[in-house]
């Protein structure tokens, strides 16, 4: 039986009382939410006996970022979660917070590796930052850290690299082999991904630096990352902070980009195409993927930004996830779909087909929604979408062909203090037959345009009142309007 800490018990305790008073009413109704207190980074999304697991970073004492812990849920579908007693608290010497990391299998026991964070005064009295690499085995519920941790220690740095900012393993399993991608800081400040390579998960050699970061675009310190085969390509997946705007949707500060390459093994090179925003939304970050039993690479993401903390001051939990999404590299670029186990949760289907005119139309109503609008001879189109309409509330998606752009504005989402409410969106390509997929839960918008060749996730705590989906174009449209009602059942 694995020991568990007293802080661990503690956190277990906690959520298991407190948690139970802060389901329900406002949640999201199929997206993982924080169970109690704060939730930042999905965790070792991996496949083990037989579920898909996912853990997240999570304070759970306090609605606020706060000392790691990783909370724990387990799918068989990605739509309902079972909630999993806490996994991991810091309760060793050596961490004060459990960051972000992965989970692979080893010999047959779940293997979760992780960032021990140590941020205390050291014996001087001086503050002591510094990140290592631990891991820790279990069941399936329990875990234990190994007695070797931290198993990756600042020593196997690369000369110059910050002993600071050294975080975030995402380990898989390659040629009979484990292998760690892991963010770090050089000596001139800016971010790399650096790989590493091991037999046993305890002992691991420094291979190479894949890439590092422009100090522009592409930001100062970089993490999270996830590296992963799809259709050919390799591809990189990046949260980066301190990023630069551009005109090509990456919105600056804290942000993601997606870059796919080629890969090199013999010469350990990494060829990547250009950078382009994962997700073009502010609630969209540290994503992660999984590879499904039948072959599928699903990513999710925390749906949330650390510039723009939006959640009602109301609200006693902090945080949720995107609806986790399926990837596929189509022409070098990553598209995304809603995963398909969704359709299972269709209730009340209706389609509506007819003609968009300038007086607005109003196409449904409903905060649990999965729709999508096609318009035709869209190439000059202007129309837009208002959801979570009522009273003086609506969140409004102008989609300007001419501009080039979907333009998604919450400023009368009812969201006081939100810094940043419009979002400006790009448009990748401005085709003769435009297609919206939106995905709706309580308090979130993802949106997915032109069969998933971009994607838009928004928070909007808009009061659940407010539900209609209002359509209207400068000059008469043809579309058809397709949506689904979502229904999980009450236990979700
Ligand atoms: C990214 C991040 C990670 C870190 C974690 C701490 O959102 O800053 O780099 O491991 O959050 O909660």
């Amino acid at each position: 039986m694995p020991t568990i800490s007293r802080e661990l018990q503690r956190a277990r305790a906690y959520a298991q009382s407190t948690g139970a008073h802060v389901q329900g009413g406002d949640r999201a109704a199929f997206h993982v939410c924080a169970p109690v207190g704060w939730i930042n980074d999905p965790n070792g999304f991996s496949l083990y006996g037989g579920k898909i697991h996912l853990f997240f970073q999570h304070h759970p004492y306090d609605w606020h970022w706060g000392p790691m812990h990783w909370g724990h849920v387990t799918t068989e579908d990605f739509v309902r979660w079972q909630l999993l007693p806490e996994a991991l608290a810091p309760d060793r010497a050596y961490e004060s917070g459990c960051f972000s990391g992965s989970a692979v299998t080893w010999r047959g026991r779940h293997a979760l590796i992780y960032t021990s964070h140590l941020d205390r005064p050291g014996p001087d009295g001086i503050r002591q930052i510094l990140e290592q690499q631990s891991l820790a085995l279990g069941d399936g519920v329990d875990y234990e850290k190994v007695p070797e941790d931290p198993i990756l220690r600042t020593e196997a740095l690369p000369e110059g690299a910050c002993a600071r900012d050294f975080r975030d393993p995402r380990v898989w399993e390659e040629d009979g082999r484990y292998r760690m991608i892991v963010a770090s800081r050089r000596a001139d400040g800016l971010g790399s991904y650096l790989i590493y390579e091991s037999e046993d998960l305890r002992g691991w050699r420094f291979v190479t630096e894949l890439l590092h970061s422009d100090g522009h675009r592409l930001g100062k310190m970089w993490e999270c990352p996830d590296w992963f085969p799809l259709d050919g390509s390799r591809v990189l997946l990046l949260s980066a902070q301190e990023m630069e705007a551009d005109d090509e949707g990456f919105h600056g500060l804290n942000g993601t980009a997606a870059l796919v390459g080629g890969w090199e093994k013999a010469t350990e090179t990494f060829t990547p195409g250009p950078p382009r925003p994962i997700d073009y939304g502010w609630d969209f970050y540290a994503p992660q993927t999984v590879l499904t039993a039948d072959g599928r690479r699903v990513m999710i993401a925390w749906m949330q930004s650390w510039d723009d903390d939006v959640t009602p001051p109301e609200q006693r939990w902090a945080g949720m996830m995107t609806f986790p999404r399926e990837l596929r590299v189509r022409g070098g670029r990553l598209y995304q779909a809603p995963v398909r186990e969704l359709e299972r949760y269709h209730a009340d289907s209706v389609t509506v087909r007819s003609v968009a005119e300038k007086e607005g139309r109003r196409l449904t109503s409903g905060r649990q929604l999965d729709f999508t609008l096609t318009v035709e001879d869209a190439a000059a189109a202007v129309f837009s979408l208002d959801v979570a309409a009522g009273g003086a509330y609506r969140t409004r998606l102008t989609y300007d062909a001419p501009a080039g752009r979907l333009t998604v504005d919450r400023t009368h989402a009812g969201m006081p203090g939100d810094r940043y409410p419009v979002q400006i969106v790009p448009l990748v390509s401005v085709p003769e037959r435009a297609e919206l997929r939106a995905v709706m839960d309580r308090g979130s918008l993802e949106l997915f345009l032109n069969g998933g060749e971009q994607a838009v996730s928004v928070l909007i705590w808009t009061d659940p009142a407010c539900g209609d989906v209002i359509l209207s174009a400068d000059a008469p449209l043809r579309y058809t309007f397709v949506c689904h009602r979502i229904e999980v059942g009450e236990d979700a």
